[in-house]
């Protein structure tokens, strides 16, 4: 069956050579922000994407967002490659942003703000539009006087749902959230959480949400894909990626967070940042940071592991595992 959304062996490369580079056609080096990524998202499906800064999360959701070109592979939306859907579909991808104060227009008013798209879905008439503003305030839980509210007067919970809002007059059937609790308080966050998690099961909006928070994604997601350094290294049910992480990287990212939990079982410890996309590690490339190198062996930097099926729906990226390519009953 097609997908809602589908990335397939996507890749994108930035240049980082200077302006003096380039005028001598020396290339410079590349930065592999992200490197090979196949992923299907379902109608009303909410997909987390998790990993540290810099791994490549933001340019994955630009990407299935098409506000980015691949280099290489292809995004397709509703089996359509994104790159040359008519406008009237293209609206049905959207991006919401990280920081809505940035991206909402501080001399306009939350009427002006949300008018605009609505204008752009073809309606016209002033008390159609006042109504869709109403109805667009209800569905993000604002009462209609913030229509008159400029962003410098809302809290970051209200620009936030401002900005869902916002999005929601498109009338979209996926959207990118990029870490959209990482600039609000806790309390605000599980608000934040609970409006895209019912709006998405009440309208069947699939969403990809993206954070370096695990509990936030846990919260979320039906289903969560662990990225490290332009990869994803694990992809699983958000319930068994929790009780069963397998990827010695997923289970040090559990483990940061079970320091709430004294009983947990130390599995795996983070240390150090992670190499550059620029000049990624031979092999695979977590080795310079695993727990498992050593008892997985050479193999580890000599080749990168492939992303195989431990189960159905549960992939890995890790030598720990032995290769199903080896196995000709099992297909990647
Ligand atoms: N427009 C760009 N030009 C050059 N490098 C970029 C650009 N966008 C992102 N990068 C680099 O790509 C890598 C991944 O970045 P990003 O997707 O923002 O990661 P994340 O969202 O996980 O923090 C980083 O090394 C970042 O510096
Ligand atoms: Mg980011």
């Amino acid at each position: 069956m097609t997908a809602l959304i589908e990335a397939e062996s996507v890749k994108r490369y930035y240049s980082n050579a200077s302006w003096l580079q380039r005028l001598l056609f020396l290339g410079g080096s590349e930065i592999q922000a992200v490197d090979g990524v196949t992923l299907r998202i379902e109608k009303g499906e909410i997909v987390g994407l998790v990993g540290e800064s810099g791994c490549g999360k933001t340019t994955l959701g630009w990407l299935l967002a098409g506000l980015e070109q691949p280099t290489e592979g292809a995004v397709r939306f509703k089996g359509r490659s994104l790159g040359n859907i008519d406008a009237e579909t293209r609206k049905k991808v959207q991006l919401l942003f990280q920081y809505p104060r940035e991206s909402l227009n501080p001399r306009h008013n939350v009427r002006t703000i949300l008018s605009y798209p609505i204008r752009k879905m073809g309606h016209t008439a002033t008390a159609d539009i006042t109504a869709r503003i109403h109805s667009l305030l209800e569905a993000v839980g604002l009462s209609a006087r913030y229509a008159d509210r400029y962003s410098f007067q809302l809290s970051g919970g209200e620009l936030q749902r401002v900005a869902l809002a916002r999005t929601l007059a498109l009338e979209p059937e996926f959207i990118v959230c990029d870490e959209p609790t990482s600039a609000v308080d806790m309390n605000v966050k599980v608000q934040i959480l609970k409006l895209l998690s019912d709006i998405s099961r009440e309208k069947g909006i699939s969403l990809l949400f993206i954070s370096h928070d695990l509990s936030a994604v846990r919260f979320i997601a039906d289903r969560i894909c662990v990225m490290y350094l332009g990869k994803i290294v694990e992809q699983a049910p958000a319930q068994q990626l929790f009780d069963h992480p397998c990827h010695p990287y997923t289970m040090a990212l559990l483990d940061a967070i079970a320091d709430i939990d004294p009983n947990a079982i130390r599995k795996a410890s983070l240390h150090g940042q992670p190499p550059s996309p620029m000049a990624p590690p031979a092999g695979c490339r977590f080795h310079p940071r695993c727990a498992y190198t050593e008892q997985v062996g050479t193999i580890c930097w000599e080749r990168g592991p492939a992303l195989q099926p431990l189960s159905t729906d549960h992939l890995v990226r890790c030598f720990l595992y032995p290769e199903v390519s080896q196995d000709p009953d099992r297909k990647q």
